[in-house]
């Protein structure tokens, strides 16, 4: 089966498709054939040698809708043909987290998605939301549950309340879409007016363009009649960090996610402590968060926001767009159709336990 490998540290050109043996299944395990694999800027950090070191060569992606092809012999919670969404932090099922439950990641350490055929845990599996497309469903379980975890799990976002999203890209317009759901008032912060013109239809409730307005914090709090915002969601770090906390309502969170734009903080601790604002960071999701965001996805009929699809074969453009920072939500590879694909050959009698 194919797999797109990073085999050493580099641009897009440093991806390689090499062919490997189907994934093995063991007892509680299931064999999954990927339709679609979503990318995050994780997976551009990790290419590009920005997020640690991992053993190579490595299969990246976290983020898939995939079709169930074999059942280990002790697996109960899936069948035979049913769609899922492997969970991208497979240990961690519920609870807070702690160092075991977050060490293995699908796409780094552990070998991703980028793959005709995985194995995953049936335990680490989600049901795919019936109402969305192989494409839209791919999105969710990195971006969207991050978003999810931020605005309803930690930020305690309620009707009404204001929350500053940064960027038009994948974690922050699943912001956009669950806040509005949830009866929020959004600002939307983009170095791009034409974005932002698609982010007020979307339904943003304001639209800041950082190019022309680069000390942004100001205009949150003009927009906020100098409250400031309840939850700003930070994924540029750097120098922003200072502006976000700027633009906080006194008692507000601040919910570190990301670092675009540098992965060292600058901050006023002083305004930070004056106005009790609380930082709060997070990596890695539960599959409980990502069982609460696809009953959101239903419930509200929600349909997450794609910018392109690429062909499998041509997965190393998908990762130059990514890397070109010109998206409007997410970027998806297409690896295969419902009833397309090799067949996986029969399961290994050996490690279902038979
Ligand atoms: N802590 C966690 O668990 C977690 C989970 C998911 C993501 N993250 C982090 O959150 C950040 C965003 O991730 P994502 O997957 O949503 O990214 P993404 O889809 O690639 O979106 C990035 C967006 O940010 C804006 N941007 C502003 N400055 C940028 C810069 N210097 N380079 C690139 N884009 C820039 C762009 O929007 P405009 O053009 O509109 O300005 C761009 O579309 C990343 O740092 C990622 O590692 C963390």
């Amino acid at each position: 089966m194919k797999a797109l490998e990073m085999q050493v540290a580099g641009g897009p050109e440093a991806l390689r498709f090499s062919n490997r043996p189907t994934p093995s299944v063991a007892a509680d395990e299931l064999l999954l054939r990927v339709r679609c694999a979503a990318l995050n800027y994780r997976d551009w950090d990790i290419l590009r040698g920005a997020y640690g070191s991992f053993q190579l060569p490595l299969v990246l992606g976290s983020d898939a809708v995939a079709e169930v092809v074999q059942v280990g012999h002790g697996v109960t919670r899936f069948a035979v043909g049913e769609r899922v969404l492997p969970t991208d932090t497979p240990d961690w099922i519920t609870g807070p987290p702690d160092e075991t439950r977050i060490a293995r990641r699908l796409g780094g350490p552990l070998d991703g998605v980028l793959a005709e055929l995985i194995s995953v845990s049936a335990e680490a599996a989600v049901r795919a939301p019936a109402h969305l497309g192989d494409e839209e469903a791919s999105t969710l379980a990195g971006a969207g549950v991050t978003a999810w975890q931020a605005l309803y799990g930690s930020g305690g976002l309620e009707p009404g309340h204001t929350v500053v999203v940064q960027g038009t890209g994948g974690v922050s317009l699943f912001a956009l879409q669950l806040a509005r759901f949830g009866g929020a008032n959004v600002i939307v912060l983009s170095r791009s007016a034409q974005k932002l013109e698609r982010a007020l239809a979307l339904g943003a409730t304001f639209g800041v363009d950082t190019r022309r307005t680069p000390e942004w914090q100001h205009e949150v709090l003009r927009l906020t009649n100098g409250r400031g915002a309840d939850l700003v969601l930070d994924v540029l770090g750097g120098t922003a960090v200072a502006r976000s906390i700027a633009a906080t309502r006194v008692g507000g969170r601040v919910a570190l996610l990301g670092f675009l734009e540098d992965g060292t903080a600058v901050l006023d601790l002083k305004q930070a402590i004056r106005r009790s604002v609380t930082l709060a960071t997070s990596s890695g999701r539960s599959r409980d968060m990502f069982e609460a965001l696809v009953r959101a996805f239903e419930a509200g009929g929600l349909h997450p926001v794609i910018d392109r699809s690429f062909a499998f074969q041509d997965a190393a453009a998908a990762f130059a767009h990514l890397a070109s920072g010109a998206a409007f939500g997410k970027i998806v590879v297409r690896i295969a159709g419902p009833g397309e694909g090799t067949p996986p050959g029969p399961i290994d009698s050996r490690l279902a336990g038979s």
